[in-house]
C-alpha cells in the first residue's frame, strides 16, 4: 500500500481503503508510459505499475475541482441538501393531492410557489434565465419546462411537475409524473418505464462506476422497450447552485465518462418517449415537446455518491 499525497490523473477510482482514520481511495489504469503518481518523475512502467497507489479524499476534491469543476459536498452540505429535499418531497405530495380534470395548471403554481415561500424557502425556478414561472409543469407531449398557467388538466393526461426549492442556500431538484384521473394503456406505458429507468440508472450510483455506465442503464431500459431516451436535456450536478457540472446523460457506453467518487451529487431524471427521441421547442423557447406529439414522462431524484452506493436526497418509491 502506497499512499501519494500529490495531484494524480485519475482513471478509475475502484474501491476505498481505511488507513489511519482516512478512506484512501485505489487508482487503477494510470497509463504504463503516463509519469508515474508517486512524483518520482519515472515512467509509471518503471516505477509503481503494479504497486497499489491510494490518493486522499483531499486531493480527489482538489482533483475533480481542477480537472471537472465538480464541487463535492460535505457531509454538512449534504444534510443541508437533504433538509431541502425533504421540503421538495412534501411539495409534490401537496401537489399530488390535488391534481384532478379540471384543475388549472396556474393552480399548482400558486401551490408551489405559496408552500414553498411559507418554509422561507425560494423557488429556483423563478427568474430562472427569464423563466417566468415557479415550477415546471409538463403535460402530455410535452417533454419538459412546460410553463403552467390556463390550461387545464383533463381525464386521461398524465402531467410532469418538476420543483427545486433553495433552502439556507442548498438546492434540492426533484420531479414526479402524475395521472390525471383516470389513465389509458399509453399513459400507463409510458410512465411505469419511465420509472424503470430511473430505478435502473440509480442502481449504477456508486463508487467507481462512471457517469457513463447511469446512461447506458437507462437507454437500454428505456430501448428494450422501443422507447426513447431525449439527449437534448440531461441531469446535472446540483445543491450549491442549480445546474453544477457534471451533465448526466440518460444515454451512453459503459465504462466512458467521469468516474464516481464519494460526495458527487447530482440529478437523474430521464425523459422518455413513446415514440421517437426527436423533439422541436414551443416559441416560448422553453418548452420541449416530442415532434411526433407521442407521449414523454420523467422522473427526477437528487442522488449523492456514498462511499459504499449513493443516497437518494429526494427519495421516494419507483
Ligand atoms: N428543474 C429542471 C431540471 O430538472 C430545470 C428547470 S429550469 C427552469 O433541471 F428554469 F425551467 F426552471
Ligand atoms: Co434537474
Ligand atoms: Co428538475
Amino acid at each position: 500500500m502506497k499512499y501519494i499525497d500529490s495531484p494524480i490523473i485519475i482513471n478509475a477510482l475502484k474501491k476505498t481503503y481505511r488507513h489511519k482514520g482516512v478512506n484512501l481511495m485505489k487508482i487503477g489504469k494510470v497509463g504504463r508510459n503516463d509519469p508515474c503518481p508517486c512524483g518520482s518523475g519515472l515512467k509509471y512502467k518503471k516505477c509503481c505499475f503494479g504497486k497499489k497507489v491510494w490518493i486522499s479524499p483531499k486531493d480527489v476534491k482538489i482533483k475533480y475541482l481542477q480537472k471537472y469543476g465538480i464541487r463535492l459536498k460535505s457531509e454538512k452540505d449534504i444534510d443541508g441538501i437533504r433538509k431541502t429535499g425533504e421540503l421538495a418531497i412534501k411539495t409534490l405530495t401537496l401537489v399530488e393531492n390535488i391534481i384532478r380534470p379540471g384543475l388549472k395548471t396556474d393552480e399548482i403554481n400558486t401551490l408551489v410557489h405559496d408552500f414553498t415561500t411559507s418554509k422561507g424557502a425560494v423557488c429556483a425556478p423563478l427568474n430562472y434565465r427569464g423563466f417566468p414561472k415557479s415550477v415546471c409543469v409538463s403535460i402530455n407531449e410535452e417533454i419538459c419546462h412546460g410553463f403552467p398557467g390556463d390550461r387545464i388538466l383533463h381525464d386521461g393526461d398524465i402531467v410532469n411537475v418538476d420543483v427545486t426549492p433553495i433552502m439556507n442556500g442548498y438546492y434540492a431538484d426533484m420531479s414526479k409524473t402524475f395521472f390525471v384521473g383516470t389513465p389509458g394503456q399509453n399513459a400507463k406505458k409510458i410512465v411505469k418505464i419511465t420509472r424503470e429507468c430511473l430505478k435502473a440508472g440509480l442502481k449504477e450510483v456508486k463508487p467507481g462506476n462512471t457517469v457513463g455506465d447511469i446512461g447506458w442503464a437507462i437507454q437500454k431500459c428505456a430501448e428494450s422497450w422501443k422507447t426513447s431516451v431525449v439527449r437534448e436535456f440531461v441531469g446535472h450536478g446540483v445543491g450549491f447552485d442549480f445546474h453544477e457540472p457534471p451533465q448526466i446523460p440518460h444515454y451512453g457506453k459503459r465504462k466512458e465518462g467521469i468516474t464516481l467518487v464519494p460526495g458527487m451529487v447530482f440529478t437523474i431524471e430521464p425523459m422518455i418517449n413513446l415514440g421517437k427521441k426527436e423533439l422541436y421547442l414551443l416559441d416560448n423557447n422553453w418548452t420541449a415537446v416530442t415532434a411526433d406529439k407521442k407521449l414523454s414522462a420523467q422522473f427526477e431524484q437528487t442522488i449523492r455518491v456514498t462511499e459504499t452506493g449513493h443516497e437518494s436526497l429526494t427519495p421516494y418509491d419507483l
